[in-house]
C-alpha cells in the first residue's frame, strides 16, 4: 500500500506531486516560501521574461463565472500578462528560495520573443539560480500573442520544435513545454516538442473565453476603460477539457516524456484523474487563488486515500492506468455489437442448460 506520495519525475524527487501552477500563487519569493512551508511539493513561478518593462498589466483583469444554483465560482477568466517584476529581482529570489528550500522543487516558467539569443540568455541566467527545471510558456492566450509570444508559438508545431530546440541547446536541467488547449489536436505541438528533445509536457494553459456581459452596463467583462479582450478561462469548469487534452497527449508521446497535468484541479480525486490519464505531477492555480494555499493538506490526504482504496502499491503505479480504455467510435460500435451477441449466446446456453437440468431431474425422479 502506498505510504506516501513521493515520486521521481525527470530525475527530480518530489515529496508529493502537487505543484502550484504558474500564476498569482507563485508571484514572488514570499508567497512561494509560504506554500513550501504549508506542504506543496513544488511551485512553478509566475512566468518571467528578460525585459519586464515591456509587460504592462491592467486592472480589473479577472472575471468570475458562477453557478446559477449555488453562486459558487465554477469558472474564472483572466487577462493577466506574465510577471511585470524585474528579471534581476526574480534571479535573486529564485537563488534565495533554492538555498532555503533545497528539497522543494522550484520550476522556472519562462517566456521570450522568437529569437534564439533571447531564449539562450534567459535559460543560461535562470539556471544559474539553481532552479530544478524549466517550464516554457508556449501557451498564454492573451496579450503576449500580440508580440508573437505564448500561444502564437505554441499553436504552431514548426515554431514549437524550433524554440524548444533552442532551449535544449543550452539547458542543463529538465525542460517542460506548457501547451495551449486552444487547438483541436494538442498532440501535434506536443510531438513537435518531443522531436526537439523536451523532457516533459505541461497541459493545459487557459482556454480563450468571454466570461460574460454586465447586465446593467452591457459591457463585456472584465472592463478596462470601456473595453475588454478575450481572456483565459480556468477553474473547475475547464477540467473535462483539460482531461481530454492530457489524454490525447499521453496517448501520442513516448512514455519517457512526462506530463504535468492541470486545469480545474480542486480535490485529490481531481488530481487522481489527471494521473490515471498519464500525468506524473499535477498543478493547481485557480483553486489555490479561490481557496487559499492551505488546501494542500486536503489534496495530499485525499490522493493518498485514493491510492490505498485502489490498492496501488506506489503512486507511480496509477499513472496512465485508465488510458487503455479510450478507443475509436467504430470500435465502440463493434464492441457493443459483440457484447450483444455474447449476451444472446449466453442466454441461449443458459436456456439449453436449464432444459438439460430439468430433463435430468425428471429422469432421476422417474
Ligand atoms: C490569474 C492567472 C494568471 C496566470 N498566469 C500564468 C502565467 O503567468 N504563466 C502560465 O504559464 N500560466 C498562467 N496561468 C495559467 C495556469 O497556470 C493554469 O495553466 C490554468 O489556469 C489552468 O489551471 P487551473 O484551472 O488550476 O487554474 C494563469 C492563470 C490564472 C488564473
Amino acid at each position: 500500500m502506498a505510504k506516501d506520495l513521493s515520486i521521481e519525475v525527470n530525475g527530480i524527487k518530489f515529496e508529493n506531486p502537487f505543484l502550484l501552477g504558474s500564476g498569482p500563487p507563485g508571484t514572488n519569493a514570499k508567497v512561494i516560501a509560504k506554500s513550501f512551508d504549508l506542504g506543496w511539493g513544488g511551485v512553478v513561478c509566475k512566468t518571467i521574461s528578460l525585459d519586464a518593462s515591456l509587460v504592462v498589466n491592467v486592472a480589473p483583469r479577472y472575471g468570475k463565472f458562477r453557478s446559477r444554483e449555488s453562486n459558487e465560482v465554477v469558472g474564472f477568466e483572466n487577462i493577466e500578462l506574465i510577471s511585470d517584476r524585474p528579471f534581476e529581482t526574480w534571479l535573486d529570489e529564485l537563488t534565495q528560495l533554492k538555498k532555503n528550500y533545497p528539497n522543494k522543487v522550484l520550476v522556472a516558467s519562462i517566456m521570450e520573443e522568437g529569437k534564439r539569443e533571447n531564449w539562450h540568455e534567459i535559460v543560461k541566467r535562470v539556471q544559474e539560480t539553481g532552479v530544478d527545471a524549466f517550464e516554457m510558456n508556449l501557451s498564454c492566450p492573451h496579450g503576449m500573442p500580440e508580440r508573437r509570444m505564448g500561444l502564437a508559438m505554441g499553436e504552431d508545431p514548426v515554431r514549437v520544435e524550433e524554440v524548444v530546440g533552442w532551449v535544449k541547446e543550452v539547458s542543463t536541467i529538465p525542460v517542460w513545454a506548457k501547451m495551449t488547449p486552444n487547438v483541436t489536436h494538442p498532440q501535434d505541438s506536443a510531438l513537435a516538442a518531443v522531436r526537439a528533445g523536451v523532457d516533459g509536457i505541461a497541459a493545459i494553459n487557459t482556454i480563450l473565453s468571454v466570461v460574460g456581459i454586465d447586465p446593467k452596463t452591457l459591457l463585456p467583462q472584465p472592463t478596462v476603460a470601456g473595453a475588454t479582450v478575450p481572456g483565459g478561462y480556468s477553474g473547475q469548469a475547464v477540467r473535462p477539457i483539460a482531461l481530454r487534452h492530457v489524454m490525447e497527449i499521453a496517448k501520442a508521446i513516448p512514455s519517457d516524456v512526462t506530463i504535468s497535468g492541470m486545469g480545474g484541479i480542486e480535490t485529490g480525486w481531481d488530481a487522481a484523474q489527471f494521473m490515471l490519464l498519464g500525468s506524473s505531477t499535477v498543478q493547481v492555480c485557480t483553486a489555490a487563488m479561490l481557496r487559499g494555499y492551505k488546501m494542500i493538506g486536503e489534496l495530499t490526504e485525499e490522493l493518498l486515500k485514493f491510492t490505498v482504496d485502489h490498492k496501488f502499491a506506489h503512486l507511480r503505479d496509477c499513472i496512465g492506468h485508465s488510458l487503455p480504455h479510450f478507443s475509436t467510435h467504430a470500435k465502440l460500435v463493434e464492441a457493443q455489437r459483440q457484447a450483444k451477441l455474447d449476451r444472446k449466446s449466453n442466454a441461449d446456453n443458459n436456456w439449453k442448460g436449464d432444459i438439460a437440468k430439468e430433463t435430468s431431474d425428471l429422469t432421476a425422479t422417474e
